[in-house]
């Protein structure tokens, strides 16, 4: 079953975030599901893309409404193991337990169904990552039954929140934008990966490879042909299109089928979310 998804790609500034909050927006609007989004990158862009700046301050600085609130990094903390029958009294430095309604941030809602955001903060700058790469997958193991579908939003990197990410996941999704320079990462992506999945014995899924931040010229019509070329890549017919309206969405922390002047993509999105839902089906019927 495949369940969590990576979203990743080693370079920045390719549409991850966008295609992040816009396909768990759509999966919950189109297709009635329950989606969980992490943001395991410390810029916390998809946080930001859903909250707005005094909420997202208050939430992490845990002031007035979001006193008990809680960021991705408390999932990434240790957590003392402590033997119930050798404890009397609560040691004050233990970390309370994670509960989810305290993790998590509501961003949309369409009758049952529903986007979950788990916030990120610059704080996992100074987390102290030994022994910590599991840690991402042992909680998200333990709420899984909540939601459809759990999609992770990794930092332009293949380092530890990407690795964690990848290990917590049972497939990955490739969000790329033609141009030249992305065409080499894309190449390097898939060694990385083949390391990843070497080093933790697991295989993992590719959902598919879907093109974002496309602009109609000659030279990204060859890139994105040439991308396409190579073997064994799953590539999504659809793509969403660079347009001025898509990016300022998220400025209005909207999603862009909620946003007027993002209208254009609207189409190309919905029929990006179909092609994630059969693919996933395909996948699980081979
Ligand atoms: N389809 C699009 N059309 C126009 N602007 C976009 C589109 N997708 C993303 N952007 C903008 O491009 C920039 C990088 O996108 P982002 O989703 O943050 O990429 P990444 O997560 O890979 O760094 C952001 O300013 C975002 O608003
Ligand atoms: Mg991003």
């Amino acid at each position: 079953m495949i369940k969590t998804i990576a979203v990743m790609n080693m370079k920045g500034g390719v549409g991850k975030t966008t295609m992040t909050a816009n396909l768990a927006g759509s999966l919950a609007h189109f297709h009635q599901k329950k989606i969980l989004i992490v943001d395991v990158d410390m810029q916390a862009n998809l946080s930001q893309y859903f909250m707005e700046p005094e909420e997202y301050a208050s939430w992490i600085k845990r002031e007035g409404d979001f006193k008990k609130k809680e960021t991705v990094l408390s999932i990434y903390q240790k957590r003392r193991i402590v033997n119930p029958s050798t404890v009397r009294k609560k040691s004050k430095k233990e970390p309370p337990k994670l509960i989810l309604k305290n993790l998590t941030f509501r961003v949309y809602e369409n009758g049952n169904a529903y986007v979950d955001l788990i916030p990120s903060t610059l704080e996992l700058m100074d987390l102290d990552t030994t022994n910590a790469e599991n840690r991402l997958k042992i909680f998200l193991n333990t709420i899984k039954d909540k939601y459809d579908f759990i999609l992770i939003d990794c930092p332009p990197s293949m380092y530890f929140f990407t690795k964690s990410a990848l290990i917590a996941a049972d497939s990955y999704l490739i969000p790329v934008k033609p141009d030249h320079l992305s065409s080499f990462g894309f190449v390097l992506l898939e060694k990385a990966i083949k390391q990843l999945e070497e080093d933790t014995e697991k295989n993992l899924i590719q959902i598919g490879t879907v093109f974002t931040l496309f602009k109609d010229t000659i030279l990204m019509n060859r890139t994105m042909a040439n991308m396409k070329a190579l073997r064994g890549r799953y590539f999504f017919d659809n793509y969403l299109k660079d347009l001025t309206g898509t990016g300022e969405a998220a400025a209005f922390n909207k999603l862009i089928f909620e946003y007027p002047r993002a209208i254009d993509n609207v189409a190309a999105l919905k029929n990006i979310t179909d092609e994630f839902i059969s693919r996933i089906n395909d996948i699980e019927n081979e």
